[in-house]
C-alpha cells in the first residue's frame, strides 16, 4: 500500500457519517413567550389519524404493559401496547379489560333472567367482575336491576332472581340516545348508581354507571375512542398466526396494531405489514423498529401509519454489542423523519431522563416509547422484589435468554432438545428500583418536556421541532451538564 492510498482511506474514514444520540447535544435556548408551564400543549399524533394529549407510548414488553399499565398510560392522554408474549386468548383479554375499564355507555350490559337463581346471579356478577346485572327475559326486555344492595342480607342460594330485584315498576330508566350530561342530572336527581337505557319498546339498549361518568370527569384528557374507553395497542409479530392474532385483537376494538419485530427493515417484516393492510384493510397500524430513511421508506410503502425507530438504544439492549449493528437514536431519529413528512415517528428506547424525550421530539419524533421508565411502577406487571431493604422491579429485553426460553415455553418446544444452548440473547435480565406509580414518573417527565418546550422558544410540538437548534457536546460539556464538584446527598 503506498502512502497516498492510506491517505485515500483516511479521508473515507473522515467522510464516514457520525451518529449522535441524546448525551451528545443540548438543544439551545431561545427566547420564549410562555408564562406558564400550564399554556404548553403536548398533543401529538400517534398515527394518521390517532392522536394523544400525552406524547409517551409504553412499550409492549412482558415486564411493562399489560392492562393496568394500559389503563394508566391512556388515562394520562398517552397509550399503552400490550406486549406479545401471550397467548392470543390472553392477550385479547389484555386488550378488553382496557376497553371496558370505563365508558360513556355500556352498550351490552349482562343480563340475568327472572327465575334464575341468587346463586346463579353471583356467578356472573363474578365471572365479569360486576356488581349488578340488568334482569331481563330472552328477548332482552327490561325486567328490573339486581344490584349489591338487592342481594346484601340474602343467604338462601335458591332464591329467584325476581324475588330479589328491583322491578321494572320501581326502577329509573331513560331512553336510548340519553348524552352524558342528562345521564348524570338523572343519577344525581335520583341518588342512583346505574340508568339502564331502553328503546321505545322496553328492550335494553344500555346502561351508564356514575362510576363511569366519574373516571371519566377525573381524567378529561384521557386517551378515549368514540364510545368514551379508553384506547388501547397491541403488538403482533411477523411469523405464523400473526394474522389470526392480529384479527382476533380488532375483534375486541384494539385501536392500534404494532408490527414489532427488531429489525423492521426486513422482507419478512414488510411482508407482514403488507398482508395485516390486505386483509384487515383500514387498521391502524404502526410499524418498527428501524433505523434508517430506506427502512422507514419501506415501512411507509408497505402501508405503515406510524414507524417505531431504534435499533440497539434501549436500556436492557445488546443488539449493538452482539451483531454489530445500529445507529445511535437521535441520528436514527433525524434521518428517518427526512423521509416521514406527516407521518408519526415513535422514537423507541434510550430515554433516560425527560431532557431526551425533548432532544427525541425536537429530532423529528412523534412520541416516545419507554420502557425503563415505567418498568420500576406499580403498573407493570409483576410484584416488587426486596433486596437489602431496598424495593426493586424486574425488567427483561424481550430478546434476553429468559424471555426467549418462557416465549419457546409457551409455544411448546421441548427445552431438553438444545433449545437453550441454541438462543443467542440480545437483551438482559435487570432489576429497577421501585418508583412509585405510573402517574407521579409521568407528571415529573411532561412536566420536564413542558420546560423543555419552553426553553426551545416553542409553545407545542410542531414548534419545537421548528425552532430546535442542536449544540454538539464535548466530554468537557457533558460532564458540566451533570451536578458536579459537589457531594450528593
Ligand atoms: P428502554 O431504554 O426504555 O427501551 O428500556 C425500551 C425498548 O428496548 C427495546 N428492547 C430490546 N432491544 N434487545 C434489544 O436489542 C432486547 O432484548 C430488547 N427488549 C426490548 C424495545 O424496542 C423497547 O421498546
Amino acid at each position: 500500500m503506498t502512502f497516498a492510498d492510506t491517505r485515500l482511506e483516511q479521508r473515507e474514514e473522515l467522510d464516514m457519517p457520525v451518529g449522535l444520540t441524546y448525551d451528545d447535544v443540548l438543544i439551545v435556548p431561545r427566547r420564549s413567550t410562555v408564562t406558564s408551564r400550564g399554556d404548553i400543549d403536548t398533543s401529538t399524533q400517534l398515527t394518521r389519524r390517532l392522536s394523544l394529549r400525552m406524547p409517551v407510548v409504553s412499550a409492549n414488553m412482558d415486564t411493562v404493559t399489560e392492562s393496568e399499565m394500559a389503563i394508566a398510560m391512556a388515562q394520562l392522554g398517552g397509550i399503552g401496547i400490550i406486549h406479545r408474549f401471550l397467548t392470543v386468548e390472553e392477550q385479547v383479554r389484555e386488550v378488553r379489560r382496557v376497553k371496558r375499564y370505563e365508558s360513556h355507555l355500556i352498550e351490552h350490559p349482562v343480563t340475568i333472567a327472572p327465575d334464575a337463581t341468587l346463586s346463579d346471579a353471583l356467578e356472573a356478577m363474578r365471572s365479569h367482575g360486576i356488581s349488578s346485572l340488568l334482569v331481563a327475559d330472552t328477548q332482552r326486555l327490561l325486567k328490573g336491576i339486581l344490584t349489591s344492595r338487592d342481594i346484601r342480607f340474602e343467604s338462601d342460594l335458591a332464591t329467584k332472581v325476581n324475588a330479589l330485584m328491583t322491578p321494572l315498576e320501581r326502577l329509573v330508566t331513560a331512553v336510548a340516545g340519553t348524552s352524558m350530561e342528562q345521564a348524570r342530572d338523572i343519577l344525581r336527581e335520583h341518588r342512583m348508581e346505574k340508568l339502564p337505557l331502553v328503546d321505545h319498546k322496553g328492550l335494553i339498549a344500555g346502561l351508564i354507571t356514575a362510576k363511569d361518568i366519574t373516571k371519566a370527569t377525573r381524567a378529561p384528557h384521557a386517551t378515549t375512542d368514540g364510545k368514551g374507553r379508553l384506547r388501547v395497542g397491541a403488538a403482533i409479530g411477523v411469523k405464523e398466526g400473526f394474522l389470526e392474532r392480529a384479527a382476533a385483537l380488532l375483534e375486541a376494538d384494539c385501536d392500534v396494531l404494532v408490527v414489532d419485530v427488531a429489525h423492521g427493515h426486513s422482507d419478512i417484516a414488510l411482508r407482514a405489514v403488507k398482508a395485516v393492510r390486505k386483509e384487515l384493510g383500514d387498521v391502524e397500524l404502526i410499524a418498527g423498529n428501524v433505523a434508517t430513511a430506506e427502512g422507514a421508506a419501506d415501512l411507509v410503502s408497505a402501508g405503515a401509519d406510524a414507524v417505531k425507530v431504534g435499533v440497539g438504544p434501549g436500556s436492557t439492549c445488546t443488539t449493538r454489542l452482539v451483531t454489530g449493528s445500529g445507529v445511535p437514536q437521535l441520528t436514527a431519529i433525524m434521518d428517518c423523519a427526512k423521509v416521514l413528512e406527516g407521518i408519526p415517528l415513535i422514537a423507541d428506547g434510550g430515554i433516560k431522563v425527560s431532557g431526551d424525550i425533548t432532544k427525541a421530539l425536537a429530532a423529528g419524533a412523534s412520541s416516545v416509547m419507554l420502557g425503563n421508565l415505567l418498568a420500576g411502577t406499580d403498573e407493570s406487571p409483576g410484584v416488587p422484589l426486596v433486596r437489602n431493604g431496598q424495593k426493586y422491579k424486574f425488567y427483561r429485553g424481550m430478546a434476553s435468554q429468559y424471555a426467549t426460553i418462557n416465549r419457546k415455553q409457551k409455544e411448546g418446544e421441548d427445552l431438553l432438545a438444545g433449545i437453550v444452548e441454541s438462543i443467542v440473547p440480545e437483551g438482559v435480565e435487570a432489576l429497577l428500583p421501585y418508583r412509585g406509580s405510573a402517574k407521579e414518573v409521568l407528571h415529573q417527565l411532561v412536566g420536564g418536556l413542558r420546560s423543555g418546550i419552553s426553553y426551545a422558544g416553542a409553545r407545542n410540538l410542531a414548534e419545537l421541532r421548528r425552532n430546535a437548534r442542536f449544540v454538539r457536546l464535548t466530554p468537557g460539556g457533558m460532564r458540566e451538564s451533570g451536578p458536579h464538584d459537589v457531594k450528593l446527598v
